[in-house]
């Protein structure tokens, strides 16, 4: 059986799902808040350490100002209201994106990250303000800069995700089959899942579903 240490995911779907059956994209952000908290639940009953949620990419500001700040506001409730909970949970928050917003968030998120760092239960990473392709050029003018070799283990240093191993497995709720920019280098050899609900309608049952099935696929890395 194959060891599960980190989980990331492309949580897609809101909008539609907000729109099907409330007639709002944002009311699908508010339900789509509540799957996350659903999820946190399982990964933490899982056993699982490492849990990466893709929610704002570098591509989201093209959507109109009131979604943005919509989620925006989701977001501020959350740590005001959850960060304690979290905390004692012993789980670690840590951004992973340029952390441009409000002065506001960006506090909020900061001082999450304080509060949070030591814990060794589970460590969620919030994609926000995210993009790959950002990451990867990030770290090569980097190492350029700093004129040093450019090898797999010196680009990895200066990746978001430096201290993080590469996800186990990907899973993109919403119905389609793609990547959008979100840790290209990193799920080189990840096993993929694409599932068919949208993500305020995943639950813990698809979830444990998805993880049995991980654990019994044959992982070769470019073997046989
Ligand atoms: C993608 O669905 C979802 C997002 C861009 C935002 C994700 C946010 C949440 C799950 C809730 C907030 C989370 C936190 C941690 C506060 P979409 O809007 O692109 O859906 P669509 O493809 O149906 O339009």
């Amino acid at each position: 059986m194959n060891p599960l240490n980190h989980v990331a995911i492309i949580m897609d779907g809101n909008g539609r799902w907000g729109l099907k059956n409330k007639n709002s994209r944002n009311a699908g952000h508010k339900a789509g808040l509540i799957t996350v908290e659903k999820i946190i639940k399982a990964t933490l009953k899982n056993n699982i350490r490492y849990l990466t949620l893709y929610a704002f990419s570098t591509e989201n500001w093209k959507r109109p100002k009131k979604e943005i700040n919509f989620l925006f506001n989701l977001l501020e409730n959350f740590l005001t209201n959850r960060i304690d909970e979290l905390h004692k949970q012993n789980i670690k928050l840590q951004i992973i994106g340029v952390k441009n917003f409000s002065s506001k968030l960006n506090s909020l998120l900061r001082l999450a990250e304080k509060k949070t760092y030591k814990n060794g239960k589970l460590q969620i990473n919030l994609a926000l303000n995210y993009g790959s392709k950002f990451e990867l050029m990030s770290a090569f003018k980097i190492l350029k800069k700093k004129k040093e070799k450019i090898s797999e283990k010196n680009l990895r240093k200066y990746l978001q995700t430096k201290d993080i191993p590469d996800p186990d497995i990907l899973i993109r709720t919403g119905n389609t089959k793609r990547l959008s920019n979100f840790l290209l280098w990193q799920l080189a050899y990840s096993e993929i899942f694409f599932e068919r609900k949208l993500w305020p309608e995943f639950n813990e049952k698809d979830y444990n579903k998805i993880i049995k099935k991980f654990k019994n696929i044959k992982r070769n890395y470019g073997n046989i």
